[in-house]
């Protein structure tokens, strides 16, 4: 599929993605979502990506889902809408690779609950944050009422959701949005060192902690722990990466990781 929007880039198995509309300020419209989820197809088993980067092109990460497109549907339509951009959000969620945001602006509506679905984000100090859905009359559609929440806790998440009001990047550091907070010029090269940090590691284990995390945070606390104990067993014994990185350390040197994440 040739892609309109989507700009990726491979580079020392780190994938940017650059959301490439910028006269809309990158709203997300039914043909993002298709190149989107053509994209994550594409990359699921290429052990060439160890990490995926996205970010936006222009002012803006994501203003939003694309209102014009949105201000016709009827009913049933806008239903649709929701599940389509919650089943692509939910398949980079569930993606075996680490999946940073690096939100070079501003990150509303649509936008934010892109971000929300990738595993952490890096955010410059000139990035504005919000769910200002209520201003249109509307809710979130892409699982913001739910992923919201659950990163910032329901205060945090409810004031943002009924205020519409948009913070900035130290606020949303200090509510635990976002993770990192760099000069603008500085953001793709700080996030593109803690994507090369993460190459670095134990790749099962990184892939793992993924699995066991996002698994774990739907599950009953007891289930998900021996759940938690079967994979960390699973690193262990002759050949398997985590025998490397523990032999590595007692022999003061470098583990030799070998498989791809
Ligand atoms: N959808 C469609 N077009 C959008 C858009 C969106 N979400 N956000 C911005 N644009 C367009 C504008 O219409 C404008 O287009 P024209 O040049 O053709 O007029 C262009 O992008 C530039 O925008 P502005 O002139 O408004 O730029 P600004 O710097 O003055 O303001 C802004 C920036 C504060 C982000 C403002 O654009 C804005 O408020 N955008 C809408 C934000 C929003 O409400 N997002 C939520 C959408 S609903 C949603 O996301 C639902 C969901 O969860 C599924």
């Amino acid at each position: 599929m040739e892609y309109e929007i989507l700009k990726p880039e491979l580079k020392d198995g780190i994938a940017v993605v650059t959301i490439s509309r910028p006269k809309a300020l990158n709203a997300l419209n039914t043909r993002f979502f298709e190149e989107m989820s053509d994209y994550l197809e594409k990359i699921k088993n290429d052990d060439n990506v160890k990490v995926v980067v996205i970010t936006g092109e222009g002012k803006a990460f994501v203003a939003g889902a694309d209102i014009a497109e949105m201000v016709n549907k009827n009913s049933e339509e806008g239903t649709a809408f929701s599940l389509l951009g919650q089943k692509v959000f939910r398949t980079l969620e569930l993606l075996d690779k680490p999946v940073i945001a690096a939100i070079n602006g501003f990150a509303l509506g649509g936008g934010l609950e892109l971000a929300m679905a990738c595993d952490f984000r890096t955010a410059s100090t000139k990035a504005k944050f919000g769910q200002p859905e209520v201003n249109l009359g509307l809710i979130p559609g892409y699982a913001g009422t739910q992923r919201l929440p659950r990163l910032v806790g329901l205060g945090d998440a409810l004031y943002l959701l009924m205020t519409a009001d948009m913070i900035g990047a130290d606020d949303a550091l200090r509510i635990g949005l976002v993770q990192k907070v760099f000069e603008p010029e500085n953001l793709m090269e700080e996030t593109l060192k803690i994507a090369e940090n993460i190459t670095t590691k134990g790749p099962e284990a990184v892939k793992l902690i993924k699995k066991v995390v996002r698994q774990g945070i739907a599950m009953d606390f007891d289930k998900a722990s021996a759940m938690e104990a079967d994979n960390f067993g699973s690193l262990f014994g002759e050949g398997k990466e985590g025998k490397e990185g523990m032999s590595a350390f007692l022999e003061k040197r470098k583990p030799n990781f070998k498989k791809n994440i």
